[in-house]
């Protein structure tokens, strides 16, 4: 059995340390974590709402459902983690989606959001249905790039400094940037890894 590697143990840190901050709506009262809010996003209460709820519970799960052991082990704790995964991709999703459309930074970072939404909920249901027919070996490809695009919530939060700080940009023109360059890597990234195991394995046999 594969055992967990130096990359799943990052992405591990950074995933449960931006679920966990993204709890601050929540932790701080939502008046108190409005305050601090782009205006654009306080007429969209319900919106956030479901999303800084639902979202970092994916995050901070997703990268669980990877550990080989845990799931070997644990098949139970796989499926009911893995089914709350499914439930909060599809509520932040959809929210994610409503959010989207108003994003701060214009019709170029509403696209590029609302598509990620869209690919969020559609690439992940593929999975769970492929889960459901027992093709596990097609069902991981497809929550791997699932997390690809899960994990655009900490790719955001690294570039987005950058942008602001050396870039010299405002939150507006960042997000036009960051709404495509958080998502788009990560799932380039994912289908080459795939593709590259793939071939490796096919040289094996
Ligand atoms: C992958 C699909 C996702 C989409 C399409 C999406 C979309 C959005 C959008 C459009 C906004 C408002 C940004 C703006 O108006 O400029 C937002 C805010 C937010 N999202 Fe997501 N999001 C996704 C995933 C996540 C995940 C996995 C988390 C987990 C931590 C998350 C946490 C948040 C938080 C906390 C905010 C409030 C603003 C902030 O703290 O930066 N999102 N999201």
């Amino acid at each position: 059995m594969a055992r967990p590697s130096w990359p799943l143990f990052i992405a591990a840190f950074l995933s449960l340390a931006v679920a966990l901050v993204s709890y601050r709506f929540l932790l701080l009262g939502l008046d108190g974590a409005f305050e601090s809010m782009a205006g654009h996003l306080a007429n969209r209460r319900l919106a956030l709402l479901l999303h800084v709820s639902a979202a970092p519970v994916a995050l901070a799960l997703g990268v669980f459902q990877f550990l080989p052991k845990l799931s070997a082990r644990h098949p139970g704790l796989h499926r009911l983690s893995g089914r709350i995964y499914a439930l909060a991709v599809l509520v932040g999703g959809a929210s994610g989606l409503v959010l989207a459309i108003g994003a701060e930074g214009g019709p170029v970072a509403a696209a590029g959001f609302g598509l990620l939404a869209v690919l969020w909920i559609g690439i992940t249901g593929n999975a769970v249905r492929l889960a459901m027919q027992r093709d596990i070996a097609a069902h991981r490809r497809w929550m791997i790039r699932s997390y690809a695009l899960t994990f655009a919530a900490v790719t955001l939060r690294i570039y987005l400094p950058f942008l602001i700080g050396l870039g010299g940009l405002d939150y507006a023109q960042s997000s036009i940037w960051v709404a495509w360059a958080c998502w788009v890597p990560n799932l380039l990234l994912a289908q080459w890894w795939l593709t590259r195991t793939a071939s490796k394995a096919a040289r094996v046999t």
